[in-house]
């Protein structure tokens, strides 16, 4: 008896046809696996390969969540109820390239909250409660080119908080802020 013969016409043909049904599946559900993002609840994931982006809009957000995918190129978390930002919040993001934190409720950065965002190009915390900004709160940020603070608290800026980018930055919006001086000392630095 030939194979083909066997393949077709044995009585074992159903067996090896529904093996290799399950194989290709099987292949199928791992080959998806390896590459599907976790998702927030409630936020929307999109994956355009490498670039992976996470959009958590108005979703009640009191913190950032832990499980975000460390691969993410963008990460839009406006318009939540967010008030701390913390050291592990946006560790090992190191392909963040779009951070927007608008319109929360943040009153307090820790620490080098940032420091491992060596690709990030753009930090949007506008809308928020800030009241000043430290050396430590933007420390690791050096690629930064746009520094949205609008629309926050801010009374003071300390001199040395933006030496991470003064190459790097583009602009820089301090506008509908409590300053009572334009922070020259700093500002005389970005080139
Ligand atoms: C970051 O990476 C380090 C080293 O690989 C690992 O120990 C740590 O758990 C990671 N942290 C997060 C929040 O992914």
């Amino acid at each position: 008896m030939d194979f083909f013969f066997f393949l077709f016409f044995s009585p074992f043909r159903s067996v090896i046809f529904l093996t290799m049904e399950r194989l290709v599946i099987y292949l199928l559900v791992i080959s998806t696996a390896v590459k599907a993002m976790m998702c927030p609840k409630r936020c929307m994931c999109q994956n355009l390969s490498p670039s992976f982006t996470i959009l958590c809009t108005k979703t009640g957000l009191l913190f950032v969540p832990p499980s975000i995918d460390r691969r993410t190129a963008e990460l839009r978390l406006m318009d939540n109820f967010i008030t701390t930002l913390r050291r592990k919040d946006f560790a090992n993001m190191t392909n963040l390239i779009h951070l927007t934190l608008s319109r929360n409720t943040i009153s307090q950065i820790m620490p080098y909250a940032f420091f491992d965002l060596k690709g990030l190009h753009a930090l949007h915390l506008d809308s928020n409660r800030l009241t000043y900004i430290n050396e430590d709160h933007f420390k690791g940020l050096i690629n930064l080119r746009h520094l949205i603070l609008s629309n926050n608290q801010l009374n003071y800026i300390s001199p040395g908080s933006l030496d991470d980018f003064i190459e790097t930055i583009e602009d820089l919006d301090l506008s509908y802020n409590n300053l009572v001086n334009v922070p020259w000392e700093t500002i005389a630095k970005l080139s």
